[in-house]
């Protein structure tokens, strides 16, 4: 019989031990990624979800999330939603009460208002500094025009596609969480302010079902970060399940699908992280010479274990 487990990306190993604590208790995989997500969101030191994200074009944190259970396949998402400090929470009472699986914008938010989940504020002096630097690198000075009409001059002057190439891929950061409870459940949750100064309106592949988030009891849990739009071309999350699903194992089902990720020949870096319903684990990374790590913590221990994944090149 496996111990319930958890596992996460980077930066989720210092959170492990709340959905460790949750599962150690009999709760379920479910609440534990939640739970361990929520904190993640509350780091203000991560600038790539929750408080702190770097936000929007127009200097506005919009933010991703996705939540599933592997036992029923219900699973509850929101994107590009704006000034609510937990999107992963928004996320699960969409899974639980609504009739749908994704919420954008005014309505996510009108639905969070409904679920009285926590509102807040979600800037940060960094993510306003790192706001505020980029407007004066792109306009060499330092206000911020309130109207903003500056980004239509600046989205023509650079091109969008051309701009958005080259963002460097550490502008790309999300949170990965999956666990498996004491019945054999998984559940797996992603949250993200997505790129840093995308344009607004962007959903990235967190808030997909199939392409940043997918688990099924049957054969695992998976998720992805990185470029968001290469994962939602590729089905990532999804693809990995069907690839356990066929009886290939995690390392395999990895490489596999990292394979079709560079199959795309486009710019920008992918990584996942995956589980099958044995345990075993894996992180992947479509960068050459980029250590591709993740976090495991069974309920008894009284660490997270730091495991080294693959790299996955063309
Ligand atoms: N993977 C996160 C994003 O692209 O928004």
């Amino acid at each position: 019989m496996i111990q319930p487990f958890i596992i996460g990306t980077r930066n989720a190993g210092a959170f492990l031990h709340a959905g460790a604590a949750i599962l150690g208790q009999g709760g379920s995989a479910l609440d534990a990624v939640e739970a361990t997500t929520r904190l993640v969101e509350d780091n203000p030191e991560d600038t790539s979800v929750g408080t702190g994200g770097i936000p929007n074009l127009l200097g506005v944190p919009e933010l991703d999330a996705s939540i599933m259970c592997g036992r029923t396949l219900r699973s509850g998402a929101v994107g590009a939603i704006k000034g609510f400090k937990h999107p992963i929470s928004v996320a699960r009472r969409v899974l639980e009460e609504c009739p749908h699986v994704l919420l954008v914008a005014e309505g996510a938010e009108r639905f969070a208002r409904m679920m009285g989940c926590e509102a807040g504020d979600l800037e940060t002096e960094t993510s306003r500094r790192v706001y505020r630097s980029f407007v004066a690198d792109a306009f060499e000075h330092e206000g911020i025009d309130e109207s903003q009409a500056w980004v239509v001059e600046y989205v023509r002057s650079q091109g969008l596609r051309e701009w958005y190439a080259r963002l460097a891929d550490d502008h790309h950061g999300t949170v990965n969480v999956q666990a498996m409870d004491a019945d054999g459940n998984v559940a797996c949750a992603v949250s993200t302010s997505g790129t840093a100064l995308k344009f607004p309106g962007r959903l990235g592949d967190s808030p997909i079902i199939g392409a940043g988030n997918y688990c099924d009891n049957r054969y695992g849990a998976a998720a992805c970060t990185g470029r968001g739009e290469l994962s939602m071309r590729a089905s990532t999350a999804r693809s990995l399940i069907h690839f356990l699903a066929e009886g290939l194992g995690v390392e395999a089902a990895a490489r596999r699908a990292m394979k079709d990720v560079h199959a795309l020949s486009s710019y920008g870096a992918m990584n996942c992280l995956l589980m099958d319903a044995h345990g075993n684990t894996v992180s992947a990374t479509t960068v050459s010479g980029r250590e591709s790590i993740h976090w495991f913590m069974d309920c008894h221990a009284s660490e997270p274990q730091r495991r080294v994944g693959i790299n996955v090149t063309p």
